[in-house]
């Protein structure tokens, strides 16, 4: 299922030590047993880690990560980063480790936990890893034996954001059309954020991710390093933060193109002018006040249904009146309309296009019921029968390793435009598994494996 806009929720946190030596790491929690032998010189760190995910007791912790030679170590497809930044693989989980000072690890840490709970879209923290000590270095006098090991470095853990694209791969394979969806959806977080009194502070192309949404794309932050939460957002703050990220976008695209993966007609200042638009043009629209008279209270409904059609909800709003005007403010907005709207029907959680889309599957499948059946059908009936009917056997007749390429919900969302296709061509009626089983031949087999994007892969040689 995708992870969606609203997170899974959180479980408790685990602390765990391992030491390589044989000292405990400190006194404030219980040293792991570790048996496994590559402990024996993994050299010591205290873990503060999440419930519901590994240990990682089993990594070289005492040796800085660009030393590691480690076969959990893959090699995934990222951004360009300040850090070091490693991936290491559990089972089917990727986990992303970044080398940095522990203030900054744990600050972070807590950043990306907020943004969470506010349901934003952020890679999910799992851990920070501090004290690191080399093996032999029991930290009691804060000498190491390697003589070049820094006390003050720690590493951040996150999951590997599963079917997220780097914005170069996106605009490498999927050419100018995905650009657009790309802008649009960097504008969308870029405004979330601000709506939510965050300051993100380095927003750029390498530190948001890209998950594929139902023919667009939907932004998730990767970076909190610099972000700050506040009580409140000036537009100056906002037009300051704003500029950042316009420098970055320049400086990420101008890279590109050095490095041949973005051609040279495209200019880098026209594509920043593009997202700064985009973000303006979604702000006012989302949060700009409108007057009108007393007899025209309609409005208020069509500004609500407005914003829902962008894909936002409004759940408070500053109605003020004066004489025979009214005036109106959204207040308090969300963005998930149509995600929030599907999961109440179905208990679906998807990204918000991808719900959108399933949404008028719904409806349209509604009225083929009640036109074949000759009778009203209510609304939850034909959910309930919809996810039964024509959802589910179709996401279960996904095999794992098409699973692998796209997510499920995708594949649901191009199997109903490879069925129009397909319906077309032939001139008569083409069912869900018949389309399916011939986009997954005719297209889907031919597509990269973007469920953990690996750098070796083909697909990222574009
Ligand atoms: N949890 C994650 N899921 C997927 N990719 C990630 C994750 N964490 C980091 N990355 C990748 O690594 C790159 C660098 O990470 P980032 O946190 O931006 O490091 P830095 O602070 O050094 O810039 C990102 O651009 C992204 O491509
Ligand atoms: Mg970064």
């Amino acid at each position: 299922m995708a992870d969606g806009t609203a997170p899974p929720p959180d479980h408790g946190t685990v602390h765990g030590t391992v030491d390589g030596t044989a000292e405990p790491a400190n006194g404030t929690a219980e040293p792991a047993n570790v048996t496994a032998d590559p402990a024996d010189n993994a050299g010591g760190v205290n873990l503060l880690t999440r419930g519901g995910h590994p240990d990682f007791l089993d990594l070289p912790w005492g040796q800085p990560l660009a030393e590691w030679d480690h076969p959990r170590l893959v090699q995934m497809a990222h951004g360009i980063s300040r850090h070091i930044v490693r991936f290491v693989r559990y089972d089917d989980r990727v986990y992303a480790l970044k080398e940095t000072q522990r203030q900054v690890a744990q600050s972070e840490y807590e950043i990306l936990r907020a943004l969470r709970d506010e349901h934003l879209p952020v890679v999910e923290p799992v851990g920070v890893a501090t004290d690191l000590r080399p093996a032999g270095d029991n930290g009691g006098d804060g000498s190491s034996p390697s003589g070049d090991h820094d006390p003050d470095s720690a590493m951040l853990i996150t999951r590997y954001l599963d079917f997220s694209l780097p914005y170069w791969y996106v605009i490498g394979r999927d050419g100018p059309v995905l650009a657009n969806d790309l802008l649009d959806a960097a504008a969308v977080l870029l405004v979330r954020l601000h709506l939510d009194n965050i300051f993100w502070g380095d927003c750029s192309l390498s530190n948001i991710l890209f998950r594929r949404d139902a023919g667009a794309l939907m932004a998730y932050l990767v970076d909190a390093e610099t972000a700050e939460l506040g009580p409140s957002m000036t537009d100056e703050m906002r037009e300051y933060d704003l500029s950042i990220a316009r420098e970055n976008v320049i400086g990420g695209l101008l890279n590109l193109q050095a490095d041949g993966r973005v051609e040279d007609e495209i200019d880098p200042v026209a594509v920043a002018d593009d997202l700064s638009n985009r973000y303006g043009r979604l702000w006012v629209e989302l949060t700009k006040p409108e007057e009108f008279s007393l007899d025209e209270r309609w409005r208020i409904e069509r500004r609500i249904r407005r914003l829902n059609d962008l894909g936002f909800d409004v759940e408070e709003m500053s109605i003020s009146r004066d004489g025979t005007r009214l005036r109106i403010k959204p207040v308090l907005i969300e963005e998930g309309h149509h995600s929030r709207e599907l999961r109440r029907r179905t208990g679906l959680e998807v990204q918000e296009n991808q719900a959108r889309r399933l949404l008028a599957d719904i409806s349209s499948f509604r009225v083929w019921l009640e036109r074949t059946s000759g009778k009203d059908i209510p609304q939850a009936v034909a959910a309930a029968r919809w996810l039964a009917d024509v959802y589910e056997p179709v996401i279960e007749a996904i095999p794992s390793e098409m699973g692998e390429r796209l997510e499920p919900v995708e594949v649901f969302h191009q199997v109903l435009e490879h069925r129009y296709y397909l319906s077309e061509r032939r001139q008569s009626e083409v069912d869900n598994l018949e389309a399916l089983d011939d986009y997954m031949r005719s297209i889907l087999s031919h597509r990269p494996l973007e469920r953990q994007l690996q750098l070796e892969s083909d697909a990222t040689d574009h």
